[in-house]
Order: structure tokens, then C-alpha cells, then sequence
């Protein structure tokens, strides 16, 4: 039989810490002839990944720009692929998630008539404009692919909602997948920053923001409940890596800037988040994969957003959803920070989101499709 020609897709960070251990599994299948091809929506952040993955892109389109637009990613990228596809006529294209190089990569192999296969499928908030563009996004590119790949239940249980109901897997998320390699015991912290902080002395809040939806009023309600848990707590040190967004830094530096016990840092690579989230005391986002990494580990995350599409971990008492104003942020995080009882009921384990094996069971669901086995992969049935 001949192989199955893959092309996968991705352009941002996110996108790249979750499909890496695809590609990587993918690789050992002999079955497969698996290609990459980045986007570059982000051009540093995404390198910084792959450099961590060791994963060459056969195709990089390079299409970052700073203060990029919308329809800018989604034009260029559309365009980039179409001499990709058209070169190398790949049999199954696969794409992540929710970003514009998603939809563009699941839009374009649409043109050119290759089936999609849409990794991390499902996620749902039922509100077009938050995250935006991100819910549009996915439900388009569901309603484009072929071959679906939810993490939970819970998101195939949306996807039927939509009348989605063949090839859908159930596979967990591969960022688990991740985390499961890059936290380690006596990790010793590259970035100075982070090797310098008393882990044991102090209260270490992780942070991190970049939503368009939470852009402007949001963000400076975010940043402003910041600033004051730093002035009230001397025992808690605020950790923030922050996007390289300008609209972000911009928000980020004129109001923490020079904030002490405030760490304004740079992105810092996937192993040095993944340790870091394992020491911190809790994290405070608006990030999608940070919602699903810090449950595993035990660690409360209180949402900087008014919803979110990753309800399990909400579910299971380790996240809550804040808010973006002030007073809201205050009040959850100043009760996490003054009361034992009440930080004990959100620290504990839950692994809603995978258990490690999620690239495994998409390759093998791969392989089902094209019949190339007789067996679908067992599904991941969430919790630990
Ligand atoms: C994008 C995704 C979002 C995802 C996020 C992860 C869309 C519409 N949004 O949002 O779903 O949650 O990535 O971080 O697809 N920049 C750099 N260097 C980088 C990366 C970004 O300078 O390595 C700057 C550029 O000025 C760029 C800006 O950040 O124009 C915004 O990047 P963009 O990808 O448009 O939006 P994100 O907010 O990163
Ligand atoms: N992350 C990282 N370095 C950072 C900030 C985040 O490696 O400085 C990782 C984080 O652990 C998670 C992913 O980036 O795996 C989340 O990306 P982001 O918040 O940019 O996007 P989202 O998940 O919201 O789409």
C-alpha cells in the first residue's frame, strides 16, 4: 500500500507545543510520510519551540508581520499553501486548534480538495466574539474537516450538537503529551530571572495574557488587580512572561513597569514554562493551554476571562473564571492568597484534558481511516 502523505500545519506558538509530539509521533510510523509546514504567524515564539522539539519545517511561509491583521494572516497564508498543496498533493492535511493559520490551512486544503483532519476539535464558549476570532475559527474549521480529534468527551458531545458525529476520536490533548517530557524534578531554571526566585520563600503567581476580545479596558483592569496583589502581599512574587503582542507590552510595562515583586520577562521556552507552572503557588491567564497544563499539576488557575470552552477543569473545583474586571480578579485571587482552606480545595490533581498518550491515539485513528488497521484507538475516557 502506499503511504499516507501528511502536511501539517501550524503557525503560532500554541499550536506548535501541541503538534510537535504529533509530528514526532508520526515519525515513527513507517506508514506515514509526514511533512511540516509553519505558517510563521508567529515568528520568534513559534522558533522557540521547535527549537525545543528539534523539528525543521519542510515549509516556513514567514508571514509575521508586527501588528498583523486578521484578514492579513488569513490572505497570506491562504495564498502561501496554495503552491504548498499544489506541489506536494498530500493526501490528509492537519491543523490545530483555533488560530487564523488554522482556519486558513483548513480553508485552503478545502480549495484544493484534500481531506482535513482537525487536532483539538470541539472546544465551544457559543459566543462568536469571545475568544475572537477563535470560536469562529474552530466551529468553520469543523465544519471543514473530515476527520475530527477531540481531547474530552465534553468537546465531542459539541460536535454532535453540530451534527458532527462521524470520525470523531476521542484522543485527550497533546499538550499532555508535552508536559509529561518537560517537567522535571530539580529542573534548574535557564533564564536568570527564574533561577534567582526563592520557590520556598515565596508565593509565586504565574501570569500570562494575550486575548485580542481582552484588549484595552480588560487588560488594564488585568494589570491594575496585578499591581495591587503585588503592593498587598510581600510574601508573593507576580511572574509574567509577556506575549510579544506591542498592544500587550504596551498595556503590561506602562502599568507594572518598575512594580516591585512584578517580573516582566520575555517568553520564556515550553520546558521553563511547564517548570515553572510545577512551582508556582497559582497562575492567573487568559491562555487556553495554560488553563489545561496547570490542573495536571496541581496547580488553581483563576481565568482573566467572562467564559471559557475548557469547562472540565472548572468542573473539577482546580479552576475558576475571574473575570476581567478588577474588583472580580480581586476577589478570587486575594481569597486564594488568605485563606489555606479555600487554596487546598482548588490544589489538587486532575488530568481532565489527557493522559500522555493523545498523539498515539491520532496517529492510530490515521490509520483506521485510511485502513490501514482494523482497530479504532481506545478512547481517553479524562479524569487521572
Ligand atoms: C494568536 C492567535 C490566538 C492564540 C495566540 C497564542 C489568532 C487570530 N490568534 O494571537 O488564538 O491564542 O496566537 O499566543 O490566530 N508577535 C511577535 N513575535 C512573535 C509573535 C507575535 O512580534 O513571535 C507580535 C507581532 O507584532 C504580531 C502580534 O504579536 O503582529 C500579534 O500576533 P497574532 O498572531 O496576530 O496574535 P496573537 O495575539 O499572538
Ligand atoms: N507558553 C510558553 N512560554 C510563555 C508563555 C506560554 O511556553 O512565555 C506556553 C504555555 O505553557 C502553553 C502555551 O504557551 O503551552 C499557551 O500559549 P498561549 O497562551 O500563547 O496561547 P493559547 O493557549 O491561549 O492559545
Amino acid at each position: 500500500m502506499n503511504k499516507i502523505k501528511i502536511i501539517s500545519i501550524f503557525g503560532t506558538r500554541p499550536e506548535a507545543i501541541k503538534m510537535c509530539p504529533l509530528v514526532l509521533e508520526l515519525s515513527k510510523h513507517t506508514e506515514f510520510e509526514s511533512k511540516v509546514c509553519v505558517t510563521a504567524q508567529h515568528r520568534s515564539m513559534l522558533d522557540q519551540v521547535l527549537g525545543i522539539f528539534r523539528i525543521n519545517p519542510d515549509y516556513d511561509l514567514d508571514i509575521m508581520e508586527e501588528r498583523q491583521t486578521l484578514s492579513g494572516i488569513l490572505t497570506k497564508s491562504v495564498l502561501g499553501l496554495d503552491d504548498v498543496f499544489e506541489k506536494e498533493k498530500p493526501d490528509l492535511v492537519l491543523v490545530h486548534g483555533d488560530t487564523s493559520t488554522t482556519f486558513a490551512g483548513a480553508l485552503s486544503a478545502f480549495y484544493h480538495k484534500i481531506p482535513v483532519g482537525h487536532v483539538e476539535a470541539g472546544l465551544r464558549t457559543y459566543n462568536m466574539y469571545s475568544p475572537y476570532p477563535e470560536e469562529i475559527n474552530r466551529k468553520l474549521t469543523g465544519a471543514i474537516a473530515t476527520l475530527h480529534f477531540a481531547p474530552t468527551a465534553l468537546n465531542k458531545e459539541n460536535l454532535k450538537r453540530e451534527n458532527i458525529t462521524k470520525n470523531v476520536y476521542v484522543t485527550g490533548n497533546t499538550v499532555i503529551d508535552a508536559i509529561k517530557e518537560t517537567v522535571k524534578d530539580g529542573y534548574v531554571f535557564a533564564d536568570p530571572a527564574l533561577r534567582k526566585i526563592s520557590y520556598d520563600k515565596e508565593r509565586v503567581i504565574l501570569v500570562t495574557a494575550h486575548r485580542r476580545e481582552n484588549y484595552g479596558e480588560p487588560l488594564r483592569e488585568i494589570m491594575e488587580s496585578l499591581k495591587e496583589i503585588a503592593e498587598t502581599y510581600k510574601d508573593v512574587r507576580i511572574v509574567y512572561p509577556v506575549h510579544l503582542s506591542p498592544v500587550v507590552r504596551e498595556t503590561a510595562y506602562s502599568i507594572l513597569g518598575g512594580v516591585s515583586r512584578v517580573e516582566l520577562i520575555d517568553p520564556i521556552s515550553v520546558d521553563e514554562m511547564h517548570n515553572l507552572i510545577a512551582r508556582a503557588y497559582m497562575v492567573m491567564t487568559d491562555s487556553g493551554g495554560l488553563q489545561e497544563e496547570a490542573p495536571g499539576l496541581a496547580k488553581p488557575v483563576l481565568v482573566l476571562r467572562r467564559e471559557t470552552e475548557r469547562p472540565e477543569a472548572v468542573n473539577a473545583g482546580t479552576v475558576k473564571l475571574a473575570g476581567v474586571t478588577k474588583q472580580s480578579i480581586l476577589a478570587l485571587a486575594k481569597t486564594l492568597l488568605n485563606s489555606p482552606e479555600e487554596y487546598e480545595k482548588m490544589a489538587h490533581a486532575v488530568n481532565p484534558y489527557g493522559d500522555g498518550h493523545a498523539s498515539a491515539r491520532i496517529a492510530q485513528a490515521i490509520l483506521y481511516y485510511y485502513n490501514f488497521t482494523k482497530t479504532m484507538p481506545e478512547e481517553f475516557n479524562g479524569g487521572c
